[in-house]
């Protein structure tokens, strides 16, 4: 990667923290007195942001990390992910009436809070000891990935936004799904050079 493009580009593990900053806001505007409306259009919200973040970390941040790092921590994200997608798949098929609605939407936050900060306090920490040449590498292809998982869900993002600022609230994970589009000038500078570097042994974070 050129020394410019290094320099425009923001680094993944930074782009990793304001998606968690968006989700975990747009958590905490769940209300169990909303209206079944407002609550619908959150949960949606958030549960998209949370699929587009955990498969974009699967897809790019980890197996970068993999690479350098062995750590339980890391082995456990990606089943901490999937009970995450069991919670969103229970949560999309009951009717937000349920009795165990609003339980399930906090059991998932509880998830993903838990799951949040041992990412911040282990896992990002280690790619900026271990990795930092890489980091905005990784962030453009992060940022590049995202654009295209979201397009196709493009309508199912509206439909739950314009719920949500239907009641007058400003909806933060609707930017956690988007974060990053305005920087698609600079992701297609990234799409010249992008790799991986290699060579390097796995060892305990
Ligand atoms: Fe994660
Ligand atoms: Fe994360």
């Amino acid at each position: 990667m050129s020394p410019l493009l290094a320099q425009l580009s923001p680094s993944v593990t930074n782009l990793i923290r304001l998606d968690h900053t968006h989700v975990l806001s747009a958590f905490h505007q769940y209300e169990i007195g909303s209206s079944d409306r407002l609550k619908r259009g959150l949960a949606d919200s958030v549960c998209l942001a949370i699929e587009l973040h955990t498969q974009l970390e699967e897809e790019v941040f980890y197996p970068a990390l993999r690479v350098v790092a062995d750590t339980e921590m890391l082995r456990k994200s990606t089943p901490e992910h999937d009970e995450m997608r069991g919670l969103i798949a229970r949560l999309r098929a009951m009717t937000v009436s349920d009795p165990v609605y609003d339980d399930t939407f906090f059991e998932l936050m509880r998830h993903v809070m838990h799951h949040v900060a041992d990412e911040e306090t282990l896992l990002l920490p280690a790619a900026e000891r271990l990795i930092p040449e890489q980091l905005a590498e990784l962030g453009a292809r992060f940022n590049k990935r995202r654009l295209e998982l979201a397009a196709p869900r493009t309508p199912e993002l509206a439909a739950s936004f314009a719920r949500s600022l239907s009641a007058g609230t400003l909806l933060a994970a609707g930017g956690a799904v988007l974060a990053g589009a305005h920087l698609l000038t600079r992701h297609r500078l990234g799409e010249r050079g992008l790799g991986l570097g290699r060579g390097r042994s796995a060892r305990p974070i």
